[in-house]
């Protein structure tokens, strides 16, 4: 895992102490650099969003981790820009998703699995459901500002909270995509536990038809996409 990338040119590691101005692409932050809320996203998972959704251009995953999302869709032929507030030894870290004020240049999706998650692993992190929604306002902005695409893994009954549905029925909310399998966030061995909750995918398109409703989907883990068939795109 050594995708130490390109996203210093586009601000300058030594702004270090900046804050997010209009027009700056990335905002570097001071942040201790513990572990604030990591665990990785099984391949599965991401193989599951790219057997529905294709991505028009270069994708962002804002909050890289060890790259595992990533990797996957590298696996798949697009082109990376990886960020992390932390660093966990992949991509550029130090760069707080919250300050950005735009997407990193040629970037036109943004992919990512966001801290505020529910696997218990917080620690320092901030994890309150406001904070979930800071982001994916955030993260609407953004891609707003490119005409782009974000699709966010989420616990499935996010979706159905009143401030994230009145968030999501407001923007150009293309699909769910519901995992069918539980995701489980960490190996013990012998002690792993089912995990106790549903994830699904929440795609937005900011090129979405107006009035189409959003459609809902499902993937698992073992229905790979027949040799030959295109994935869809979302809607
Ligand atoms: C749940 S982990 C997901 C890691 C990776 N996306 C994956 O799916 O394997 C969340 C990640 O968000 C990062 N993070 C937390 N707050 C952040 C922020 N404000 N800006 C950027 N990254 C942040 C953490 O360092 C951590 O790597």
């Amino acid at each position: 895992m050594t995708e130490r990338s390109n996203t210093e040119t586009m601000a300058g590691r030594d702004d270090a102490e900046s804050s997010a101005r209009p027009g700056r692409p990335i905002h570097i932050s001071g942040y201790d650099r513990k572990g604030r809320d990591f665990y990785a996203t099984p391949a599965w998972v991401t193989e599951a969003l790219l057997r529905h959704v294709r991505f028009r251009g270069r994708v962002w995953e804002p909050c890289c981790g060890t790259g595992a999302i990533t990797t996957v869709l590298q696996r798949h032929g697009y082109e990376v820009t990886s960020t992390d507030i932390a660093d966990h030894g992949f991509g550029t870290p130090g760069i707080d998703f919250l300050g950005c004020g735009a997407v990193p240049d040629g970037c036109r999706a943004l992919v990512t699995n966001p801290p505020y998650g529910d696997t218990g692993s917080h620690r320092g992190q901030e994890k309150s459901p406001a904070a979930m929604l800071r982001f994916v306002e955030h993260a609407l902005r953004l891609t707003a500002g490119v005409q782009g695409q974000l699709a966010l893994l989420v616990r499935f009954q996010w979706v159905a909270g009143q401030r994230a549905a009145a968030l999501m029925s407001a923007g150009p909310f293309a699909a769910v995509i519901a995992l069918t399998q539980r995701i489980c966030w960490f190996d013990r061995g012998a002690d792993t536990n089912a995990a106790q909750h549903h994830h699904a995918w929440v795609v937005f398109d900011h090129a979405h038809p107006p009035g189409q409703p959003p459609a809902l989907l499902f993937a698992g883990a073992d229905r790979p996409r027949p040799q030959g068939e295109p994935p869809r795109t979302a809607p």
